[in-house]
């Protein structure tokens, strides 16, 4: 039985779309004016975050508020990390206070699946180095699948920072499996070696594959990650990549514009792009919930259908939960 979501790598077809049908009984349930449902009362949730972030943490918090959980925070600042605590020690003294999930964001890949390995209770990957963020890989597939009622045969172009890009990483894994075509693009200094493994095709040409694109997802540039000199200068950068105005003219007339957060407005993305009306950017941050709620329902509700085989159920979200809470 599942415990832990680490990554889209390991997570299989069958369980992407099981999340991706919840997430969509619990977006309509976020749409209520009552938000809530009990499924996870008498659960405790803990953040676990050693790198800033905004969406994520804020979407998990109150996916697991919407649902009736415990949730509590820790940052590395202000905590007994910061006197030297080792990951393992952490999350096991975590563990001891009776929690049932860590949600973790780190700075080094793999460091959720050894927290995973450590502890009995559940353990969600909310970022780890450049390795992998599964749960904005799902939402991103639920963004997508929402806009074009269908993820299979599109074309789906990811510009940018892909070397230092967990986000690109999940994205690739989870959009393959769904049968959508990805190609990277960007500077070569900035697309890894062999990625072509994973499935994809590579251009470091914008402008020739701008008019294929049926999704367009831009990446921040992760300029606090990149060693120095991986292109020649921001200018040359914003030339060759960045998403303006006059490029988005070239795509489809139905072309999506995503971006994960944050973004750098006016270096990869222009202000126009990203508020005009191909955009679903902010949609994606409201997918965040209902998706997570989705992944928190799977990894604690006992009866979750995947768990108890029973997958092909009307019910997708086992037998209890829809009730409204009190
Ligand atoms: N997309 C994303 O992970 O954003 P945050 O860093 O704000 O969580």
């Amino acid at each position: 039985m599942k415990k832990d979501l680490l990554g889209l790598e390991e997570t299989s077809t069958e369980e992407i779309k099981f999340y991706l049908d919840t997430a969509e009984t619990f977006k309509e349930i976020l749409s209520r004016p009552i938000k809530k449902v009990p499924t996870l009362r008498g659960k405790t949730i803990v953040t676990l975050f050693y790198e800033p972030s905004t969406r994520t943490r804020m979407s998990f918090e109150l996916a697991g508020k919407r649902m009736g959980a415990d949730l509590s925070n820790i940052s590395v600042s202000g905590s007994s990390i910061e006197k030297g605590e080792s990951l393992k020690d952490t999350v096991r003294t975590i563990e001891a206070m009776g929690i049932d999930m860590i949600i973790i964001r780190h700075g080094k890949a793999g460091a959720p699946h050894l927290a995973a390995k450590t502890i009995k209770a559940s353990v969600v990957n909310a970022g780890d180095g450049a390795h992998e963020h599964p749960t904005q890989g799902l939402l991103d597939l639920f963004t997508i699948q929402e806009k074009k009622r269908r993820i299979d045969g599109l074309n789906i172009l990811i510009i940018g920072d892909i070397a230092h890009s967990r986000v690109a990483r999940s994205d690739i894994w989870g959009i393959t499996k769904m049968g959508g075509r990805v190609t990277v693009c960007g500077p070569p200094t900035l697309i890894p070696v062999e990625i072509e493994k994973m499935g994809v095709d590579i251009s470091y040409s914008l402008d020739s594959i701008l008019p294929q694109a049926d999704v367009i997802y831009i990446l921040r540039l992760q300029l606090e990650r990149q060693k120095k000199g991986l292109f020649p200068s921001i200018q040359e950068y914003i030339d060759y990549y960045a998403i303006t105005k006059e490029r988005l003219a070239r795509a489809k007339s139905d072309v999506l514009i995503m971006h994960p957060g944050p973004m750098n407005i006016g270096l990869e993305i222009t202000e126009d792009v990203a508020t005009s009306s191909h955009s679903v950017i902010e949609e994606q941050v409201l997918n965040g919930v209902a998706v997570r709620m989705a992944v928190l329902n799977y990894l604690l509700e006992e009866h979750s259908p995947l768990k108890t085989g029973n997958l092909f159920s009307k019910d997708l979200v086992s037998t209890a939960p829809m009730r409204r809470s009190e």
